[in-house]
């Protein structure tokens, strides 16, 4: 797992330390609010600190590569690679997250729940929301309670997309959601370590 000591670049190595200073004991929207123009920044600094081992694919689903993981588990940041045609399941993060586009074109749409008990695994009724199209050097963001919602991508006829993805939270495990049943479940989500 990359920590603190080893981080070869100080754009990160930054970021990291700002990220930590701003978002401690703090509101997810207020977190949020300090990280998005950080992640603004880390964006243009980012071939500074990647490396090859960040821009691994998969071919069977999009690829999660660690980048930092805080010793605490309080940050998380990845490299997600998507290949055409790859999207996660519909899905929430149970943590505020800061999302910047790299490359490519990475699309999201949003699920909207109409059904009160946030609580509740069952009987949960979500009905499609909106597209939003992100572009490369665009910063998207979203915070928890009410959950965030969603389904991201690329589309089958755009080219492959790399996204930073920063989370409240070590990202191991997310809720995904089976529209039709409305029922949700929480999966493991696994990434590359190194
Ligand atoms: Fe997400």
């Amino acid at each position: 797992m990359r920590q603190g000591l080893d981080m070869a670049s100080s754009a990160l190595e930054s970021f990291v330390s700002q990220a930590a200073a701003h978002t401690r004991d703090r509101d997810p929207a207020d977190c949020v609010l300090a990280l998005a123009p950080l992640m603004l920044e880390l964006i243009e600094q980012a071939p500074t600190f990647l490396e090859p081992r960040h821009y691994r694919s998969d071919p069977n689903h999009y690829a999660r590569n660690l980048v930092y993981a805080a010793p605490d588990a309080s940050l998380s940041l990845y490299t997600l690679v998507w290949s055409p045609g790859q999207w996660t399941p519909v899905h929430d993060h149970g943590s505020w997250g800061v999302v910047g586009v790299l490359k490519g074109v990475l699309e999201e749409r949003s699920y909207v729940r109409l059904s009160p008990d946030r609580g509740a695994d069952e009987g949960i009724h979500l009905v499609r929301g909106g597209v939003i199209l992100l572009g490369r050097g665009a910063v998207t963001s979203f915070v928890p309670n009410p959950d965030h919602i969603h389904v991201t991508g690329v589309s089958a006829q755009r080219p492959r997309a790399v996204s930073l993805h920063l989370y409240g939270r070590t990202m191991n495990s997310f809720n995904t959601y089976d529209v039709a049943a409305g029922t949700r479940r929480r999966v493991d989500v696994v990434h590359n370590e190194s």
